[in-house]
């Protein structure tokens, strides 16, 4: 605990990096940046650098897990051993586990499933550079690359989290208030369609600062998915 700033927001109310409470980090989405994908999407969320890609509809492997009504909809995240200071380990862990089945959970309702029945789609997000919020980059990026890739969606999925530091509610925390905040609360939800899919709480916020964060992290998403549209208008236009 020994880089734990003393303060997290100072006498002007801006945060360590200079930002306003209530704003996002510079966001930055480029679509189609592989070739090999079906679909693909370079995502900058501050610090945060995530590549996302997308194969399919393809046959499944293994066969047996193929759904005879609809597609199976699949969800790698992986955290490159040089993305944070100190070396992870190579290959899936515990949390690897547990960001790719909620992120999954997260992006799957908005896919029309039914239309690939007996195939899988498979999303796979690299990250390449950590720093907090790398679950809501990953989203924000896999959704745009479902879309380069032509996959029938209800919608795209747009991801930010809000968190709680020196006692005052902050959207889309850095990797300080992430570390050393009281609480961080990470959303992702259809903006169009104003339907939450992925809400997780870690640490602790009162009821009253749990709505009005709430109401934080669905505008900072809507700002979100302005960004991915407008990326996705620019690379096909
Ligand atoms: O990245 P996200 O906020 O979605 O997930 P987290 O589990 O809350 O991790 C927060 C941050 O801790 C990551 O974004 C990394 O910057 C950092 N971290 C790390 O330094 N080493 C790890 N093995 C895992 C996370």
């Amino acid at each position: 605990m020994s880089d734990m700033p003393e303060k997290f927001i100072n006498e002007e109310g801006l945060r360590l990096d200079g930002r306003q409470v209530n704003e996002l980090r510079p966001l930055k989405i480029e679509v189609g940046v592989l070739k090999r994908a079906d679909g693909s999407c370079y995502l900058e969320l501050g610090q945060n650098k995530v590549v996302a890609a997308v194969y399919g509809p393809r046959e499944i492997h293994p066969r047996h897990l193929q759904n005879a009504m609809e597609t199976v909809v699949r969800y790698r995240y992986n955290m490159a051993s040089f993305s944070v200071d100190e070396r992870k380990r190579p290959g899936p862990d515990r949390r690897g586990v547990e960001v790719s089945k909620v992120s999954r959970e997260a992006i799957g309702p908005v896919v029309l499933k039914e239309y690939y029945p007996r195939s899988s789609i498979d999303i796979f997000v690299e990250v390449l550079q950590a720093d907090a919020g790398t679950r809501t980059a990953g989203i924000n990026a896999a959704s745009v690359a479902l879309a380069d890739a032509g996959i029938p969606m209800k919608g795209l999925v747009s991801s930010c989290a809000v968190g709680k530091v020196d006692d005052t509610l902050v959207l889309d925390l850095m990797k300080e208030e992430d570390n050393y905040g009281q609480a961080d609360m990470p959303i992702a939800m259809v903006a169009k369609e104003d339907k939450i899919t992925l809400l997780q709480m870690d640490g602790h916020l009162t009821n009253d600062e749990f709505k009005k964060g709430l109401e934080m992290a669905i505008s900072g998403c809507k700002k979100i998915y302005e960004v991915q549209k407008k990326a996705l208008i620019d690379a096909y236009s």
